[in-house]
């Protein structure tokens, strides 16, 4: 069975109904010969874009020469009044100085320091599920509390039932609603003076989250001066100073990242866990494997166990593959380039896709379908090294890249140990592109116990 995706657009279309296709969802918006492509250009009246998915092209862009391709301005701007001056926007010099004071609480060894708030995360979210057994569940919903609650516990030690945790929550998702964040007028060719269909809401909704924030962070601080802040991530990055100039971040610069941190550490875990759960479901012999791999977590499994969850890793691995939650990133290049024959100009948007390259037909074997094992064989490893960026890579590549691998593979391993989930009849997720990779209609699975 090959696992959904979305049907591509027709091979030609007029520029009004890319736009309208584009408002809908990215990825239906593009025809199929985007997956066998090496790179596409995009013409619009207005300016150009190109879609690469050349390994060594990804590699010039993401690796080799980052500073040249800057982000690219227009995927800033609708997310500026919720991210302020945030890591996941700045470009040069301010990026680099936050990524010197963020990129230690992310190290190997911080990592094994968070696992602990982690796992306490990881049985709440069995328990309320499990309490559930013998129902059928819209399963996106249970990850974005389980990953939401994972961030509260390990940035800020504070689980979601806590109550100002609670409302940042329900804020985001209110927000996420009123602005789909990686739609069109981040992505697309579009003119600057095109409205940017943000609706009236989601200035004030940005608002909200960012006071609530604030009060957390200025509380945070205050028991830093105090002498009584818990050892978290927060603390961690709000008392690391940038080793060039011995600064810290000031309370404004840390919400800034705190508002990313959350944004970009649950919604993405989110969207992966669930569709890793939908991908066992529709593939029962994967999913007992996984649960007799499972066993080895026992009551209390150490940090290094997570490591021996193998098969979980590769099923988490191959969900992400097919499913990236970030579907595709945009760069704008600042000097001229020379892109396969093609001469570029400064300001060309330039859109590097995981969604693409990770299904490239003339790269990956069985490109669509689920297979798990791939990754032991001789094909699946030379594409992991050159076709595969679920995080991204490079410099700019995902902060939380290890702290994610190790949730998800946790996640999916506890819950499979003791529950069992098949799909419901009839109710075939659609994946489409929102703020990350969702189903239209949400996940639905039949949940039982074990
Ligand atoms: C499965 C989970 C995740 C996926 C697939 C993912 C994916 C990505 C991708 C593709 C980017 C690069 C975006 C771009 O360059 O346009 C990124 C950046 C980032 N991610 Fe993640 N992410 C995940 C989880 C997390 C978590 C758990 C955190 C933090 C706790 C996090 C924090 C960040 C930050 C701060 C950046 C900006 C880095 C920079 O621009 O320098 N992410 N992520």
């Amino acid at each position: 069975m090959i696992p959904p995706k979305p049907t591509a657009r027709p091979e030609k279309v007029s520029l009004l109904r890319y736009l309208r296709l584009f408002r809908q969802d990215i990825l239906s918006a593009q025809p199929a010969r985007l997956y066998r492509a090496w790179m596409a250009e995009f013409r619009t009246p207005f300016f150009r874009s190109y879609l690469v998915n050349q390994p060594e092209l990804v590699k010039t862009v993401l690796k080799d020469r980052p500073l040249d391709f800057p982000k690219s301005g227009r995927v800033s701007e609708g997310l500026r009044p919720l991210l302020g001056a945030s890591v996941f926007l700045t470009n040069g010099a301010q990026w680099q100085r936050q990524r010197r004071i963020i990129d230690p609480a992310f190290e190997g060894g911080r990592l094994r320091e968070t696992y602990p708030a982690m796992w306490d995360a990881a049985q709440a979210a069995l328990a309320r599920l499990a309490a559930r057994a013998g129902e059928e569940v819209e399963i996106e919903e249970e990850t974005s509390h389980a990953a939401a609650d994972i961030i509260f516990r390990t940035l800020f030690s504070i689980p979601i039932e806590d109550a100002l945790a609670a409302r940042v929550f329900h804020e985001f998702r209110a927000y996420q609603r009123t602005q789909p964040i990686l739609n069109l007028a981040a992505f697309v060719p579009l003119p600057r003076w095109l409205p940017r269909f943000r609706r009236p809401g989601t200035r004030a909704a940005a608002r909200r989250i960012r006071a609530l924030i604030t009060e957390l962070t200025e509380r945070r601080m205050a028991e830093i001066r105090a002498g009584t802040a818990p050892d978290d991530l927060a603390t961690k990055i709000m008392t690391t100073r940038d080793p060039e100039t011995g600064e810290t971040f000031s309370t404004e610069e840390m919400v800034d990242q705190v508002a990313i941190f959350f944004l970009a550490g649950h919604e993405t875990s989110a969207s992966a866990l669930a569709w890793a759960f939908y991908l066992v479901a529709t593939h029962p012999d994967w999913q007992e494997r996984l649960a007799e791999e499972a066993q080895l977590l026992g009551e209390a499994p150490a940090f290094s166990d997570i490591a021996r969850l193998r098969l979980s890793r590769d099923v988490f691995r191959e969900t992400l593959r097919l499913y990236p939650p970030v579907p595709m990133m945009v760069r704008e290049t600042s000097c001229p380039e020379r892109f396969r024959d093609r001469a570029l100009k400064p300001g060309s948007q330039v859109v590097l896709s995981p969604w693409h390259q990770h299904r490239h037909e003339r790269l990956w074997e069985n490109p669509h379908g689920f297979d798990p094992a791939r990754w032991g064989t001789e094909n699946g490893r030379r594409c992991q090294r050159e076709a595969y960026m679920p995080f991204s890579a490079g410099p700019r590549v995902c902060t939380g890249a290890g702290f994610a691998m190790v949730e998800g593979v946790l996640m999916l391993s506890l819950i499979l140990r003791d529950l069992k989930l098949q799909p419901v009849e009839d109710r075939v997720p659609e994946p489409v592109a929102f703020l990350t990779v969702r189903a239209r209609d949400g996940i639905h699975l039949r949940v039982d116990k074990r």
